[in-house]
């Protein structure tokens, strides 16, 4: 295993191209079961979760290759001769539940291990089997698997999520695109990373209404063509520089980004004082004032992302004063808060809010990644640290920061890898 030693308390210069949405890659590359042909699919970021998902989309006998001339992914779905999603890779990778709903649109059966929990919480996926039973089909769980099964095509009919789910949106509308007759999902989530995949089916032939609302009208189609589609840009990526740039008291400038999908962070940023400037593809950020504290509470989008609560906790640790940050997405998202103590934060946490008192600095440590964006939260904490910080376990970043490590060293942070 390898860790990440920081030398912190350098401001960050310069500026940072972030790469595609890790969260938008995934979907969007299991839409590729949906049609035979050679998908095209420009910005895919070259992340561990997107290695994953390419070697789930090859064990159904997909072909992919990345284009020399311009880096674009290829996934040829002409051929699928497996629908069975083994444990040994969907327990890496919860993401892999969004190979269920196109299956069984294309094949009319799945069997696709239950992913099981995670560090952030129990992230059951009761509301993807739910829907999918709407659409008529039959499933059961044995030795740990979920079987689904249709007889013929899916039928359309009218889902209602109790909450926002990302990714079962995405499986129920990709689900959707080729069931019989129409489906309207309710409540659906408003990520856009769904618009992105509602671009992509669209693109593929099919017919979906309320883009960027919630509540999405699908028609369904007999076939659906392949197609060609850009990642949008990674927005929590993007947020995490930012609030590491925040943090270490620099001037960074961040590129190759949609400063739309981060309303609710720049707002926040501007509230702790933080100068913020937007560009067409890029925001700018400085801070010459000392941060103010505020408070935080996530919410679905266009909410406070749950995905940025663990770095702007970082951040805070910097603060002038109180802030209460609240979690309302998952039941327990603060296991970054025993590793930022280690470091001279003083947070204390009550149910499903972390009161954290501002110190205005903290001290580098020997620390421990817990999980993917816990991982960026202790990169911001070392950044802006007194002295040297050492992060282990960091194969958690790798799921989701394409070279975090060469990015920073590029803005001026002393940053290095070493195997453990
Ligand atoms: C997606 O996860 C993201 N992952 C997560 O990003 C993100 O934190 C999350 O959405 C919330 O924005 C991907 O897109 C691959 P949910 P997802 O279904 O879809 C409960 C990262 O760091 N729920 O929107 O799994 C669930 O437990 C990752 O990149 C059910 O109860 O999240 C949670 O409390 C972490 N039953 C809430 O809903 C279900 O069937 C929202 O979860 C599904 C969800």
């Amino acid at each position: 295993m390898d860790k990440i030693i920081i030398k912190g308390g350098l401001p960050l210069h310069g500026t940072i191209k972030v790469s595609g949405a890790k969260n938008a890659a995934l979907p969007l590359m299991a839409a590729a079961i949906l049609a035979p042909g050679e998908h095209v699919l420009h910005n895919v970021p070259d992340l561990r979760d997107t290695r994953t998902m390419l070697t789930l989309l090859a064990s159904f006998g997909i072909k992919w290759r990345r284009r020399e001339s311009d880096g674009a992914l290829l996934l040829d779905s002409t051929i699928i001769d497996n629908v069975e999603a083994s444990y040994d890779l969907v327990k890496t990778m919860r993401a892999s539940v969004l190979v269920l709903g196109p299956l069984l649109a294309r094949m009319g059966r799945a069997r696709v291990s239950l992913p099981g929990g995670c560090a952030i919480g129990a992230r059951p996926i009761d509301f993807h089997i739910k829907g999918l039973a709407r659409l008529g089909v039959v499933s059961s769980l044995d030795n740990g698997y979920v079987e689904g099964s249709v007889e013929g095509r899916l039928k359309g009919n009218t889902i209602y999520f109790d909450i926002p789910s990302v990714t079962g949106t995405e499986n129920l509308l990709m689900a959707a695109t080729l069931a019989e007759g129409i489906t309207e999902i309710r409540n659906a989530a408003r990520e856009p990373e769904i618009a992105n995949l509602i671009d992509m089916l669209t693109a593929m032939g099919a017919r979906i209404d309320g883009r960027d609302s919630d509540c999405l009208v699908i028609r369904g189609t007999k076939k659906l063509r392949s197609a060609e589609v850009t990642i949008i840009p990674d927005r929590i990526e993007t947020g995490t520089y930012l609030l590491a740039a925040a943090a270490t008291g620099g001037e960074l400038t961040v590129a190759a980004c949609n400063p739309g999908h981060l309303g609710a962070l720049i707002e926040k940023l501007r509230e702790a004082g933080v100068e913020v400037r937007v560009g067409q593809d890029e925001i700018f950020v400085c801070r010459t004032q000392p941060l103010r504290s505020v408070d935080i509470k996530t919410l679905p989008y266009p909410g406070f992302p749950t995905d940025l609560q663990a770095q702007i906790m970082a951040l805070m640790c910097l603060g002038n004063g109180l802030s209460v940050i609240t979690e309302t997405i998952f039941e327990n998202r603060f296991m970054h808060v025993a590793e930022l103590r280690r470091m001279g934060a003083d947070i204390k946490v009550d149910g499903h809010s972390a009161i954290v008192k501002g110190a205005g600095s903290l001290t580098g440590a020997q620390v421990m990644a817990t999980d993917l964006r816990a991982s960026a939260s202790l990169v911001v904490a070392g950044l802006a640290a007194q002295g040297e910080t050492e992060i282990s376990r960091v194969y958690h970043l790798d799921r989701g920061y394409d070279d975090l490590v060469g990015k920073l060293i590029g803005v001026g942070a002393v940053i290095r890898r070493e195997s453990e």
